[in-house]
């Protein structure tokens, strides 16, 4: 069954907005992670950026501690990440890209040009028992590198395909990149997620090209729905698409 993992960094973008560096305040990411996990939320993901602009420390330790789904920590492939990740051990790890040098054009994680780096933390995070997935664009070279890093999981950038949802020639395209990489790396042996930008409207046609698609992580349209709806409401609409 298709999987949704719900990205709670906005909320904590917000807290920050007014509560920056003073370790309270509300909203509280951990509260709605677990409204999330009450409506059926799958999962729980949370990126702890090395800049610290929403997420902080102190959230992902209480998140490990009071979620009972699965926590997903979106990390750069940082040192002192690794080690806090090492410490705290979420189910999975998404590296995803910080810096400049670290992006591929299309916005993804540049796996093929960090093949050694990349390989070196998959390994530390396995023999921790945690499982990797790397954040990367629908780019055969991308994939294939995955696969020879060894992780257990891809998430496939779906930034391009949000983009360019209004405009059916390039849709089309983006959406045949999508479905051409998941499969490329199902017979490779990785299991695929997909993430970013996705919505109530576009996630249908994604799912009927990429019918392979074990887990969904949403941020965005799912917050700011809450806004209006509610964060249980919001989630079980989009749990609604989903199935
Ligand atoms: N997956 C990854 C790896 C991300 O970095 C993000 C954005 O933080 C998301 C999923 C969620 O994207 P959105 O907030 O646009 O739903």
């Amino acid at each position: 069954m298709l999987k949704l993992g719900v990205n709670i960094d906005h909320v904590a973008t917000v807290r920050e907005a007014r509560y920056r560096g003073r370790g309270f305040g509300e909203p509280c990411p951990v509260d709605a992670a677990l409204t999330c996990e009450a409506a059926g939320a799958h999962g729980i993901t949370a990126h702890l950026r090395e800049d610290r602009r929403h997420i902080q420390d102190a959230d992902v330790v209480a998140l490990r501690k009071k979620i009972s789904t699965r926590l997903n920590l979106e990390m750069a492939n940082a040192e002192e990440i690794i080690r806090i990740a090492l410490k705290l051990k979420p189910n999975f790890v998404c590296l995803v890209p910080e810096r400049r040098q670290e992006i591929t054009t299309e916005g993804g994680l540049d796996v093929a040009g960090n093949l050694a780096a990349l390989k070196r933390t998959v390994r530390r995070m396995n023999e921790a028992g945690i499982a990797v997935s790397f954040f990367i664009a629908p780019d055969p070279i991308q994939v294939a590198a995955a696969a020879m890093a060894g992780s257990q999981f891809i998430e496939l950038h779906t930034g391009a395909y949000a983009e360019c949802f209004g405009k059916a020639r390039e849709r089309k395209a983006e959406l045949k990149r999508l479905a051409a990489a998941a499969t490329q790396a199902r017979d490779l042996g990785l299991k695929v997620n997909a993430g970013h930008g996705l919505n109530t409207t576009n996630v249908p046609p994604l799912l009927a090209v990429v019918p392979q698609l074990i887990e969904l992580n949403i941020g965005h349209s799912i917050i700011s729905r809450s806004l209006t709806v509610g964060l249980a409401k919001a989630v079980k609409e989009m749990l609604a698409v989903m199935k």
